[in-house]
């Protein structure tokens, strides 16, 4: 997906309730024709929120998407699930795959890669998340993994122009520890090398995910290969939320 646009992704976990779409409303008031100029702003609140917000976000510049979805393409007798469909169906033009939240709880990359390809199917865009566990980082074992993330994640699929890419290193996501600046420019270059090699991804979209906050969102903006960011906490409060947005684009 070649987009110059810097991204902003609110991925909401496990978080939110009717009441929260006042945080939404308060991005929404943000008519600031600038930042939309520059910026793509994209809402994954949970599933029970996406009706509320694909409705609030009408008329908008605003973007749904989902945090996950089953990897099978069809309906069936799978009880508490919501396949690509619905999701699309309920109005999300992306979904998170890969998210670590959801790899320790089960999802290989086996089935991930069912994800993606159920995702396609539905021409949803897919925000696929890789990163490495602190274990992983003190054996020098990063590119290792997620080399292996991509090349399992992405099996046998052709299409790749609606994938963009999250570098979220597990040891950073709501810790408050961000890698070091020249640690993750190095990362995101090496990430955006080997797309380009093995994928044949002309111009790959990488974001970068973990603890971003309005106060290390400066030292962020210093590295230019990060092309937008996926943030779970701080997204949820909207005055965070607008502070690193605006503090990117102007
Ligand atoms: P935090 O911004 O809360 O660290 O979460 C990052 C993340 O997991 C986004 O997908």
């Amino acid at each position: 997906m070649t987009n110059n646009k810097i991204y902003f992704i609110a991925n909401w976990k496990m978080y939110g309730t009717l009441h929260s779409v006042q945080s939404l409303k308060n991005v929404i008031k943000l008519k600031n024709k600038q930042i939309y100029n520059k910026a793509k702003i994209i809402y994954c609140p949970p599933y029970t929120l996406l009706e509320l917000f694909s409705k609030s976000i009408k008329k908008t510049k605003l973007e749904l998407g989902a945090q996950n979805c089953h990897f099978h393409s069809e309906y069936g007798a799978f009880t508490g699930s919501v396949n690509s469909k619905m999701i699309k169906n309920v109005g999300c033009k992306y979904v998170i795959l890969g998210h670590s939240e959801n790899r320790i709880s089960g999802d290989s990359d086996k089935i991930i890669n069912l994800k993606v390809k159920s995702s396609i199917k539905e021409n949803l865009k897919i925000i696929f998340c890789i990163g490495e566990t602190l274990k992983e980082k003190k054996k020098n074992k990063t590119n290792l993994i997620l080399k292996k993330q991509l090349i399992n994640g992405l099996r046998n699929i052709k299409n790749k122009k609606n994938i963009i890419f999250a570098y979220e290193p597990v040891w950073s996501i709501g810790t408050g520890i961000i890698p070091k600046s020249n640690d993750l420019e190095n990362q995101i270059l090496q990430i955006k090398h080997f797309l380009k090699r093995k994928f044949r991804i002309k111009h790959p979209t990488v974001l970068y995910g973990g603890s971003v906050s309005p106060k290390n969102i400066s030292a962020l903006n210093q590295i230019s290969s990060i092309n937008g960011f996926l943030i779970g906490g701080a997204s949820q409060n909207s005055k965070k939320f607008i502070d690193i947005i605006k503090k990117t684009i102007n």
